[in-house]
């Protein structure tokens, strides 16, 4: 008999991820579902088992803001299931003024950058190695530029683009830079470019920018198409470590291929949680 595979997933509650939980519950995935609105996670969760009644379907509460509940969550997802066989790391915002967590980092930071790579952390021991499961960033094609080192939350000046362009370039160095270490072997890496997406994204934007989201933006089933290739190949069809936009792996900015950009950054993301 074959093994149902475990699937973890943030930002289903909205725009893509949620495409793509209804995707893999359709294939016979069994989901776990890390949001921070337990009424969207109920409602998410009412609508899937409508679509496959025997579906498996865990919520846990999960707000990315918050590395304490970020890190209480994975413990959760550890606890119910000993494997996951798919990670799915899509959740993100784009913030339009300087928003603070709890923990004192800037917003877009922690959401679409640091959590993440907390989360990896904490739940790989639960990835099978050798046995074809893969981690899903969700990136973005406005990757461009470089990483501020010297204020990496953009204290001093902030740009809400900026910061959203720098946390989507952090994902794109460290999925690279992941598939290249000895120490993470044996799963497969992958980030996404969507495309412009009708979605939730803009929300905190003024109309004009909403209007441009809804205006020019496909549909969240469409931007989920190359999340949902990913996941239907088998990584040995796949490249590891690279950016996939159409589902195709595409050439992004020389500056995102730095890996020694990427281990700079990957230690100074890991710093920030230190005495948190
Ligand atoms: N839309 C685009 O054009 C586009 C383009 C490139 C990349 N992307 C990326 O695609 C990903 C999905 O975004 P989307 O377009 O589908 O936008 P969305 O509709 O706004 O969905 C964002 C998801 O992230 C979750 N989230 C945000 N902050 C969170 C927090 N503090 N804790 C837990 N969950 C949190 C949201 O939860 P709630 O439902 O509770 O708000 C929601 O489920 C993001 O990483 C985004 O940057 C989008």
């Amino acid at each position: 008999m074959t093994k149902t595979k475990i699937a973890v997933i943030t930002g289903a509650t909205s725009g893509i991820g949620k495409v793509i939980a209804h995707e893999l519950v359709m294939c016979g995935y069994s989901l776990i579902v890390l949001g921070r609105s337990e009424k969207k996670m109920a409602a998410l969760k009412s609508d899937l088992s409508k679509k496959n009644v025997h579906a498996s379907i865990k919520t846990i509460s999960c707000d990315l803001s918050s590395l304490k509940s970020i890190l209480e969550a994975c413990e959760q997802v550890g606890a119910h299931s000993a494997q996951i066989d798919l990670l799915i790391l899509n959740a993100g915002l784009w913030n339009f003024e300087f928003k603070e967590t709890i923990d004192e980092i800037e917003e877009t930071l922690q959401v679409n950058l640091l959590a993440p790579v907390v989360m990896f952390q904490r739940l790989i021991a639960n990835m099978p190695k050798g046995e074809g499961a893969k981690v899903i960033f969700t990136s973005s094609a406005l990757h461009q530029g470089t990483i501020n080192f010297s204020d990496l939350e953009f204290r001093k000046k902030f740009s809400g683009f900026q910061a959203y362009r720098q946390s989507k370039l952090g994902i794109l160095l460290l999925t690279r830079w992941l598939a290249k270490q000895e120490a993470f072997e044996g799963l497969s890496y992958y980030c996404v470019h969507p495309g412009m997406v009708n979605t939730e994204l803009g929300r905190s934007a003024g109309w004009f920018s909403r209007s441009i989201f809804k205006l020019f933006g496909k549909s969240p089933s469409k931007g989920a198409q190359t999340h949902l290739y990913l996941i239907d190949r088998s990584a040995e069809e796949l490249t590891s470590g690279e950016y996939y936009a159409n589902r195709r792996v595409t050439r992004t900015t020389s500056y995102s291929y730095d890996m020694v950009v990427a281990e700079q950054l990957w230690h100074a993301i890991n710093a920030l949680t230190v005495d948190k």
